[in-house]
């Protein structure tokens, strides 16, 4: 007997990634810190006091609002949904299905499996050897047929930390106009400095995408949301499950969104960390840093087997990245605590 499974999933691949336990946990590009227990200890007496036995909103309206405050967007254009990945899946069934998916590569993983999974062509288009994004081929790809579909850029881009500039996203949107939807994935954009909020508002068919997972400390809650034109997103909403977001989720995203102000500190403490290991890395005999916008730093290693298993031997850690394109013995590190990234360093053979 076979089972009634879509051959597109059948052969579709699992998700990339298996759970390892490590001392210095550095592969998940999580922030170095929980939330903070003082906004932990007001969520959870708020959550106390709300019934749990009924239904939230159907579009998690109050969270869609207060994220909207929080980023100068209209409401009627925020779709908060269970985590940014949801949101990848949700937009190639808006406008990539029996369509195309075009992205670039290497790239995060579920641009290119979800176009596999919902049965969408998928172009992806290398990197130029600097990492940075080749926009022209890009255009040129959108001539392919059927010319519609999804475009997603992450910026920065994971998981090399470079950075599309903003002139050049714009040069594409406008060659996205006639039937593609051009999704910035913005997952890692507290960590460097111009974001891609002023041209989503100059064209109705870019799409944000931002998440809670990263500066905010709460990868564990599960919340991401996109920022959209009003068209966009009332369609997009068809797609979102009613009263998927629950009441632990939107009290805590809601005790965030009123107490920003922990960001902007850990931020600072990143980018100087960042700095930090970025410069030791550098004087690395073997290994060559990557410079990067976000909160993670790619490192090309001779081996990055060896590499891998040699960090993991003293408890640290990170990401092979080398199955890739392109990213032959690349690992990805994210940038922790000063003291966990000492522990990686020294693991690396250099001193702090
Ligand atoms: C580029 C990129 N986009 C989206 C996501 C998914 O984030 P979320 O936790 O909101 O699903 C990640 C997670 O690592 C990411 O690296």
């Amino acid at each position: 007997m076979s089972l009634p499974i879509r051959p597109a999933v059948q052969a579709s691949p699992d998700y990339p990634f298996s759970a390892i336990t490590a001392p210095v946990k550095l592969d998940q590009n999580e922030s170095f810190a929980d939330f903070p227990d003082e906004l932990k200890a007001i969520a959870l007496q708020r959550l106390h006091t709300l019934p749990w036995h009924r239904y939230t909103d159907l579009h998690a309206e109050a969270l869609c609002d207060a994220v909207a405050r929080h980023e100068d967007w209209a409401s009627s254009g925020t779709v908060v949904t269970t985590g940014s990945n949801v949101l990848i899946s949700l937009l190639v069934q808006l406008a990539g299905m029996g369509a195309r998916v075009l992205t670039v590569k290497p790239n995060f993983a579920l641009y290119g499996l979800d176009a596999q999974l919902l049965g969408a062509s998928l172009t992806e288009v290398p990197l130029r050897p600097d990492f940075s994004t080749d926009v022209d081929a890009l255009i040129a790809a959108l001539g392919e047929a059927p010319g519609r579909g999804v475009v997603f850029v992450p910026r920065p881009h994971a998981p090399t930390g470079s950075l599309c500039e903003l002139d050049e996203l714009e040069r594409l949107a406008q060659a996205c106009r006639d039937g593609w939807l051009l999704v910035i994935d913005e997952a890692y954009h507290h960590f460097t400095e111009h974001d891609a909020r002023a041209l989503a508002r100059r064209h109705p068919h870019v799409v944000l995408l931002r998440t809670f997972s990263k500066a905010w400390g709460l990868a564990g809650l599960r919340l991401g949301y996109a920022l959209a034109g009003d068209d966009v997103a009332r369609q997009l909403r068809k797609l979102v499950p009613p009263f998927g977001v629950s009441v632990l989720q939107t009290v805590c995203a809601l005790v965030a969104l009123e107490n920003p102000g922990y960001l902007r500190q850990r931020i600072a403490l990143t980018l100087s960390e960042r700095a930090r290991v970025f410069e030791a890395l550098r004087s690395h005999p073997q290994w060559e840093v990557i410079p990067s916008q976000a909160n993670f730093l790619l490192v090309r290693t001779p081996d990055a087997e060896q590499a891998h298993a040699a960090l993991l031997a003293q408890g640290v850690l990170v990401r092979r990245q080398d199955r890739l394109h392109g990213l032959e013995g690349c690992l990805r590190v994210t940038v922790g605590t000063v003291a966990e990234n000492d522990a990686f360093l020294r693991a690396a053979g250099l001193s702090p």
